[in-house]
């Protein structure tokens, strides 16, 4: 049997708890070793552990533990802002790398990132788990096939809901410098899966974004929904008691950094747009139209892919007040369907697990001996560098008015080879 791959986990909050602690050790001990745990809140971290069921070494300072344990891989689930630093210094220290989504937040950090792989030799993958959930693994089968004959456009909407939606706004992803805005935090998903879908880079962005609900729109205002004067008529406010894993990983060790999990959503530095649209064109000429909105009654996204001979459509449920179907339905309609069906409905179950199954098959490609990967879906760093630069195009045009070419940015976030 191949010897265990011995991995680091910098960043023990939610995602580095559950997806690369506690799920990983479950299900694929038998491949990897968890050896160490840093975060730069050792209290975190120690519940971490806890959680995860580990009695790997917490260490605060990440150049001593690389010195100290020499991991193989380090996973990386730290704030967007801090990826870089560490990407580098564990690709410098011998470790491949998992990087969460996104890669980084600005060109010169994708600049450094780049550099240090190539310099090291080493490996980063970036956690696009959207790409591994089963209907877009269909969907990309499909337009492989030729059905729908020549792309020609996408429509494609996303809806956060006022749970999900808001809890980007009590953290610090409702910042640019922290998180890049959810054009990059959030859309670094959705670029990338629509750049798998069209085997394509995206050469420019046009879009309109605004700070509408969240923010300094609110009514009234306060430091954090804990003790918050205003949480009974407060419609985002949140019962960080009410939710015990919440309040073990973030209530105490907030009293180490001052890290709230509940910080208020209108507070009136918030700098992010919390409602965004934009039209992407992509290399082969494919247009997008995309939206994503963070304060709906519903969660979940629209897609349709049209073409020359026929249209591709989803509308893909996650929550809603009304009953969430068992499965997706894909819908592949004929422009000219002659003896052919003009619809065929195609059913996708759901599977149980993060992201429709999308994060237990990230996880076998990644740590299961002979994965293989015919669709494409393990995605290194060119991908995770593409996806944040169309979000970074993106929050330009907006601020600017002006459409953006992702050229502009490709000499300084060293994209060898150009874009496109
Ligand atoms: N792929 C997905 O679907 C998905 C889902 C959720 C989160 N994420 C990503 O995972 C990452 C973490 O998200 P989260 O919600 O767990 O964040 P979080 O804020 O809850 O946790 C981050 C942790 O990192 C620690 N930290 C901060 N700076 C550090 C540093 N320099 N060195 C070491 N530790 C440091 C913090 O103390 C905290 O414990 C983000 O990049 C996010 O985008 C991805």
């Amino acid at each position: 049997m191949p010897s265990k791959r011995r991995y680091a986990l910098v960043g023990t909050g939610n995602r580095g708890t559950t997806m690369w602690g506690r799920d990983l050790l479950k299900g694929w001990s038998d491949h990897v070793d968890l050896v160490a745990i840093v975060d730069t809140n050792p209290l975190r971290a120690e519940r971490a552990r806890a959680m995860i069921g580990s009695d790997a070494p917490i260490l605060t300072d990440l150049d001593a533990m690389l010195r100290g344990v020499r991991p193989d891989l380090v996973i990386v689930c730290t704030p967007d802002d801090t990826h870089d630093t560490i990407i580098v210094r564990a690709l410098d220290a011998g470790a491949d790398v998992i990087a969460e989504k996104p890669l980084a937040t600005t060109p010169e950090k994708i600049a450094r990132i780049l550099e240090a792989e190539r310099r090291s030799g080493r490996r980063v993958d970036v956690t696009f788990n959207y790409r591994f959930a089963p209907t877009p693994a269909r969907i990309r089968e499909l337009l492989a096939s030729g059905e729908i004959g020549r792309l020609l456009s996408v429509d494609f909407h996303w809806y956060l809901d006022t749970s999900h939606g808001a809890d980007y706004f009590r953290r610090w992803h409702a910042f640019r410098a922290r998180s890049g805005s959810l054009f990059v935090h959030k859309a670094t998903h959705h670029f990338d899966v629509l750049n798998w879908y069209l085997e394509s880079d995206p050469e420019a962005v046009t879009t309109f974004a605004a700070l509408k609900v969240y923010g300094g729109n609110g009514p009234f205002r306060g430091t954090r929904c804990k003790g918050c004067p205003h949480a009974a008529r407060c419609r985002f406010h949140l019962d960080i008691g009410a939710d015990p894993f919440l309040d073990a990983l973030y209530e105490d060790p907030h009293g180490v950094d001052g890290y709230f999990r509940d910080a208020c959503v209108f507070r009136e530095d918030i700098d992010v747009p919390d409602t965004m649209v934009a039209a992407i064109r992509y290399a082969n000429g494919v247009h997008v139209s995309y939206s994503l909105n963070t304060a709906m009654p519903v969660e979940g996204h629209h897609i349709a892919f049209n073409g020359t001979r026929g249209r591709i459509e989803l509308r893909q449920y996650e929550r809603q007040p009304w009953d969430k179907p068992d499965h997706d339905e894909i819908l592949l309609v004929r422009s000219f369907p002659g003896d052919r069906e003009a619809v065929e409905r195609i059913a996708v179950p759901h599977f149980s697990g993060g992201h429709y199954g999308g994060d237990d098959r990230l996880r076998d490609m990644l740590f299961r001996p002979g994965a293989t990967d015919p669709l494409g879906q393990r995605a290194g760093s060119r991908a995770g560098a593409i996806s944040v630069l169309c979000g970074i195009a993106a929050l330009e045009s907006a601020d600017s008015g002006r459409p953006v070419r992702l050229r502009e940015y490709a000499g300084t976030a060293g994209i060898r080879g150009g874009i496109a």
